[in-house]
C-alpha cells in the first residue's frame, strides 16, 4: 500500500517492516482525541482564512461523522494504516475527497501525536484520581469504624507500641492524598498544547496556536516548537506518580497478606476477593492483594522502559518515541484495574479486633509507657528506659506481662511504683493518651478523618 508520506521513497515497505513500523494496534485508543484535535485544527485554519468557511464546515462535519461511526462500531479500523492519524485522514479523504487532504495543513503527525497523547492522558489522570478517591473513602470509613480498635504497631516487624487500627489505615490515606496531589500537579504540566509546533520548527502559515489550545481545553501552549514535539516529560511524570501510588498499594497489599495469614488473623477478606487452592482445601489466599503487589513491578517497568527509550534521543521527533504509548497505557490500565478491585476488597474486609487486641497484649508494647510513668515521677528518661528493660526481662523470666507483674516486684526495681501504675500501662490508656498532633489517640484519628473528608469535599 502506498503511504501518506510517499515522497522520495516509493512508500512501500516489506510487509514485516510495515507491521513493525505500525502503531495503530495500540494508538487507536486515542481516536476520540485525534478527531477532536482535528476538528479544532480545522476551526483554527478556517478562522485564519487558510481554509474557506465551506471547507471548514465540511471537514468538521465529516470528522464528527467519523467519530460517531467509530463510537457506534459501524466504522471499522483499517489495521493496514500506519497509525490512528493516518486512518482518520484516509477515511476523511474517502468521504469528502480533496478537502480531506487539506486538513493536514500547518501541522504534522509529530505535533498531532503529542497533542493526542496529552489529551488522552489528562482524561486518564481524572479517572485515576476519581478511583483513588473511592479508595480513600473506603479506607477512611474503615478507619472510622476502628478508631478505637487496638493493635500492635510495629517497627522492624517487631511489636513496638499500641496503635489503633484506624490510625494505621489513616497512614495509607495520607499517602493516597499525596498521590492525588501529585496527579493534579502532573496534570498542570500535561495540559500544555503542542499543536502548531508542526514537524519541529513551526510553520510559515499565519496560524493561531492559542485559539486551538483554548478550543481543546488547554491552559497554555508550548513555547518552543522543538520542545513541543520532543517532550514526553508529562508521560514520564505520570508514570512516576503511578509508580509511587502502586508502591503504596503494594505496601498495603503486603500488610493485608500478612494480616490475613493464619499467624496473624487480624482480618478476613471477603470470599469475593479470596481464592482457594486446587489441592489444599483449607486455603484462603489473598490473591488480589498479591496481584496488586506483583503488578507494581510491572508499572515500575513501564517507567524504566520509557526513561530508557528517551535518554539518548536527539531533538526533535524520533520514531523511538512511538514506544511511549504502550508503557503509559499499560500503567494506566494496570493502576485502574488495581484500584477497582482494591476498593471493594477493603470496604468488605472484616477486622478481627479480638485477635488484634490479643496480639497487642503479649508483646510488652507498653514498655515505653512504663518508662514514661517513671519519668512523670521524676526519673530521667534514660534511667527509666533502662529500668523498664530490666522489668521486661524479669517478666519474661517469670512468665508474666507488665500488666500482671505484682507491685512488690515492681517496687524491688524502684520505690516510685504505685498502684496507679496499672492504669497507666493499660493498652487503652496508652492509645488514649497519645494526644500529640498526628498521634494514635482516638481524638487525633477523628481529626485526621475530618481533615480528609474536608479535602475530598472541597475537591
Ligand atoms: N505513530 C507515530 C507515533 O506514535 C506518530 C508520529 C509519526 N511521525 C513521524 N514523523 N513518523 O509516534
Amino acid at each position: 500500500m502506498s503511504k501518506m508520506w510517499a515522497g522520495i521513497t516509493a512508500g512501500i515497505t516489506d510487509p514485516v517492516a510495515d507491521d513493525f513500523n505500525s502503531s495503530i494496534r495500540f494508538d487507536s485508543r486515542m481516536f476520540r482525541q485525534d478527531i477532536q484535535g482535528s476538528i479544532a485544527h480545522a476551526a483554527m485554519l478556517t478562522a485564519r482564512g487558510i481554509l474557506t468557511e465551506r471547507e471548514g464546515k465540511v471537514l468538521s462535519e465529516s470528522l464528527a461523522g467519523i467519530l460517531k461511526d467509530l463510537e457506534a462500531g459501524s466504522l471499522r479500523l483499517d489495521l493496514s494504516c500506519e497509525d490512528i492519524h493516518t486512518f482518520v485522514e484516509q477515511e476523511l479523504t474517502r468521504r469528502i475527497g480533496d478537502t480531506g487532504k487539506k486538513l493536514h495543513t500547518a501541522r504534522s503527525r509529530n505535533d498531532q501525536v503529542a497533542l493526542d497523547l496529552r489529551m488522552y492522558l489528562r482524561e486518564e489522570c481524572d479517572e485515576i484520581a476519581a478511583l483513588t478517591k473511592t479508595l480513600i473513602v473506603a479506607l477512611t470509613n474503615q478507619a472510622e469504624a476502628h478508631k478505637a480498635s487496638i493493635m500492635p504497631g510495629y517497627t522492624h516487624l517487631q511489636r513496638a507500641q499500641p496503635v489503633s487500627f484506624g490510625h494505621h489505615l489513616m497512614a495509607y490515606v495520607m499517602m493516597l492524598l499525596r498521590d492525588l496531589d501529585r496527579i493534579s500537579d502532573c496534570k498542570k504540566r500535561m495540559n500544555i498544547s503542542p499543536i502548531g509546533c508542526c514537524a519541529l520548527a513551526g510553520t510559515t502559515y499565519d496560524t493561531d496556536r492559542r485559539m486551538e489550545a483554548e478550543l481543546l481545553g488547554f491552559d497554555d501552549i508550548s513555547l518552543n516548537s522543538m520542545d513541543g514535539v520532543s517532550d514526553r516529560d508529562f508521560a514520564l511524570e505520570l508514570l512516576s506518580v503511578l509508580s509511587i501510588e502502586m508502591m503504596h498499594l503494594s505496601r498495603l497489599s503486603e500488610e493485608l497478606i500478612l494480616w490475613a495469614s493464619w499467624e496473624f488473623q487480624f482480618i478476613e477478606l471477603s470470599d469475593a476477593y479470596t481464592t482457594g487452592s486446587s489441592i489444599m482445601p483449607q486455603k484462603r489466599n489473598a490473591d488480589m492483594a498479591e496481584l496488586v503487589r506483583g503488578k507494581t513491578g510491572r508499572v515500575f517497568g513501564d517507567l524504566m522502559g520509557l526513561l530508557t527509550v528517551l535518554k539518548g534521543l536527539p531533538l526533535a521527533y524520533n520514531k523511538d518515541m512511538q514506544e511511549d504509548k504502550e508503557s503509559v497505557f499499560d500503567a494506566c490500565d494496570t493502576v485502574k484495574m488495581c484500584l477497582k478491585v482494591f476498593t471493594p476488597m477493603l470496604a468488605t474486609m472484616k477486622v478481627r479486633t479480638d485477635n488484634m487486641f490479643r496480639a497487642a497484649q503479649t508483646g510488652f508494647i507498653n514498655a515505653t509507657d512504663l518508662a514514661d510513668y517513671l519519668v512523670r515521677k521524676g526519673l530521667p528518661f534514660r534511667n527509666a528506659y533502662k529500668l523498664s528493660g530490666q522489668i521486661v526481662a524479669r517478666c519474661l523470666a517469670e512468665g508474666q506481662v507488665l500488666e500482671t507483674l505484682p507491685l512488690e516486684i515492681y517496687r524491688e526495681f524502684s520505690p516510685l511504683f504505685d498502684e496507679d501504675l496499672y492504669g497507666e500501662i493499660d493498652l487503652k490508656t496508652c492509645v488514649r493518651k497519645r494526644i500529640s498532633e498526628g498521634g494514635t489517640s482516638e481524638a487525633s484519628v477523628e481529626k485526621q478523618i475530618a481533615y480528609v473528608r474536608t479535602v475530598l469535599n472541597n475537591d
